[in-house]
């Protein structure tokens, strides 16, 4: 009955029909970078697992954050590697910490570029868990009281938005009331709200140093397996006062980006993590696929699942190709 009548093909004859009927849009401001700041001076670092991407000093961001000011980016998300590391984290809420002292400077240079900070200790602890250990596990309530310094000293450095990934019980509800208290009432937080615990952090955990010493992150981090508790974890967080929210990886749980986006009205991102920029790189430089068409394939799939803004490893490239 349908054929002849409907010939799907009319409207992909040409480009001007495709673009017509396109349903998902890319654009370089739906993209969030993420950034590695390092100790020193005049320092810009290759991470060998994630070509393309640095650690760099302050100084060296700086730089690099006026370039990226004028590429119309939806912003940039900041990750810190302290001087040193200790039990209790406190390079990650130190006043002059470095993700502290780059937010700052970057503000100054920069003030049209929106700042995101990474709120977590994992980069700051010696044993590379997300908090404070008691009893072999990482204790729930004792490391609320770190996640809320860290967001106040990052908020009083001119952080734009703070973004907990830590997957602690409380810690939106933790860090919104540490911020009223402290004169940021008007500061949102970015929820990292169904992170879940993915091989696809490997080459991130490099590039920040965090690979925890023992043990995994499995009794915080979300099991691969549901979706179910993924949205009862989303749903905890927006009652705490969290103003966006975020599903990580990206590619494969695009299922639970499609259900958070079916069931909330809050901005919704996705963050296309290490593993997935590294295994497009990777087969990339062994010939075996096109970078920049799997690169956007990739990211219109997160958008068209329902993601509003993507942090990306490709957020430069983004900008290049469609800016
Ligand atoms: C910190 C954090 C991680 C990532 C973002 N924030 C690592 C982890 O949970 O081990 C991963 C990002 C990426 O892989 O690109 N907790």
């Amino acid at each position: 009955m349908s054929f002849p009548a409907h010939r799907m093909r009319r409207l992909r004859a040409s480009a001007e029909l495709r673009r017509l009927v396109c349903e998902t849009q890319l654009e370089p401001s739906h993209c969030i970078l993420p950034l590695f700041v390092c100790p020193g001076e005049g320092v810009k670092r290759e991470i060998g697992s994630m070509p393309g991407n640095y650690q760099m000093s302050v100084d060296v961001v700086v730089k690099e954050c006026e370039q990226l000011q004028s590429a119309g980016l939806g912003g940039i998300i900041l990750f810190g590697i302290p001087e040193s590391k200790d039990e209790e984290a406190s390079g990650a809420y130190a006043a002059d910490g470095i993700v502290q002292r780059a937010v700052t400077a970057i503000k100054r240079a920069c003030p049209k570029l929106l700042v995101i900070t990474d709120v977590c200790n994992c980069e700051y602890t010696s044993h590379g868990h997300c908090g404070k250990i008691v009893g072999g596990d990482v204790d729930n309530d004792l490391t609320l009281e770190w996640l809320a310094r860290t967001a106040v000293s990052h908020a009083r450095a001119g952080a734009d938005i703070v973004a907990p990934s830590d997957m602690m019980d409380g810690r939106v509800g933790a860090i919104r009331r540490a911020l009223d208290q402290a004169g940021f009432s008007n500061l949102p937080i970015l929820s990292y709200a169904a992170k879940f615990a993915s091989s696809f952090y490997g080459p991130f955990r490099e590039a920040a140093e965090s690979a925890p010493q023992f043990g995994d992150r499995r009794s915080y981090q979300m099991d691969p397996a549901n979706a179910r508790e993924a949205m009862r974890e989303i749903e905890l967080d927006v009652q705490e006062g969290a103003d966006l929210i975020l599903v990580k990886p990206a590619l494969p749980y695009l299922d639970i980006i499609r259900m958070a986006r079916d069931r909330f009205d809050v901005p919704l991102g996705a963050y296309q993590v290490s593993g997935e920029y590294s295994m497009l790189v990777a087969a990339a430089r062994n010939g075996w696929l096109d970078l920049e068409r799997a690169m956007l394939e990739s990211l219109t799939a997160i958008r068209r699942a329902g993601a509003d803004f993507i942090l990306t490893y490709f957020a430069r490239e983004v900008a290049r190709l469609l800016g």
